[in-house]
């Protein structure tokens, strides 16, 4: 049975492994680089400010999904980026849908008014696990980037949190935590991992 919970560094392993599968496969990311186990030990190890989940099937992570930080602008602290990889043997099971309706949930938990991420237009299974949970299809990027030396678009698609937008409860945490921890800076978009 597939069940969910945040990852620990024990994970971290397998973690990226499923990562760069999908970095490997050349449909998800533009990410070329295979990520190595500390790259998702630190990134586990940002938990407490930026989820990650992973989907275990009995011993075995089967899958995992997780936020990271969208710009380092203040105003923009309430929002995150999300990524979502499961193990190529585990797919079309549903495991990605509960992944990101699991992340969605961890994402509201944690004060953050919206998700969003990129996704390539020919990555149909992530668009429609991204459809069943709750995401919408603002628009395209044309020509974002180049993967393998071709230019490709990306959809972007967002997931706001309603019950987060009254008193922006994201900011106070953000800073507070900012201010104490100034030698510590989060992972970057740039690890988001997201198309
Ligand atoms: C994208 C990914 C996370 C989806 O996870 P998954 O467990 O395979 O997907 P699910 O079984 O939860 O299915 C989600 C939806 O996609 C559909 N789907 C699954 N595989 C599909 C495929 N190959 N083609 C088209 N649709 C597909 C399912 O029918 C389901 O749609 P529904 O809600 O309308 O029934 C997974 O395929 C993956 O890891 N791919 C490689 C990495 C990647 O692309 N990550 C996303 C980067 S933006």
């Amino acid at each position: 049975m597939i069940e969910l919970r945040p990852a620990t560094v024990d994970d971290a392993i397998a973690v990226a492994a499923i990562h760069n599968q999908g970095i490997a496969g050349r449909g998800a990311t533009f990410d070329t680089e295979p990520r190595s186990a500390s790259d998702a030990a630190a990134r586990i190890r940002d938990g407490g400010s930026h989820p990650l989940l992973v989907a275990v099937d009995g011993p075995a992570v089967v899958g995992w999904a997780g936020l990271s930080p969208y710009r380092a602008r203040a105003c923009y602290a309430g929002i995150a980026e999300v990524s979502v990889y499961v193990d190529a043997a585990a797919r079309g099971r549903g495991v990605g849908k509960r992944l990101l309706q699991g992340v969605v949930d961890a994402a509201a938990a944690a004060g953050f008014w919206k998700v969003v991420s990129r996704v390539f237009p020919s990555n149909h299974a992530s668009r429609a696990a991204c459809r069943a949970a709750g995401f919408r299809e603002v628009g395209t990027y044309e020509k974002h980037a180049r993967l393998d030396g071709q230019w490709l678009d990306v959809v972007i698609v967002e997931r706001l949190i309603a019950d987060n937008l009254g008193d922006a409860p994201r900011d106070a945490a953000t800073h507070a935590a900012r201010a104490t921890q100034p030698h510590t800076p989060p992972h970057t978009a740039a690890d988001a991992a997201t198309a």
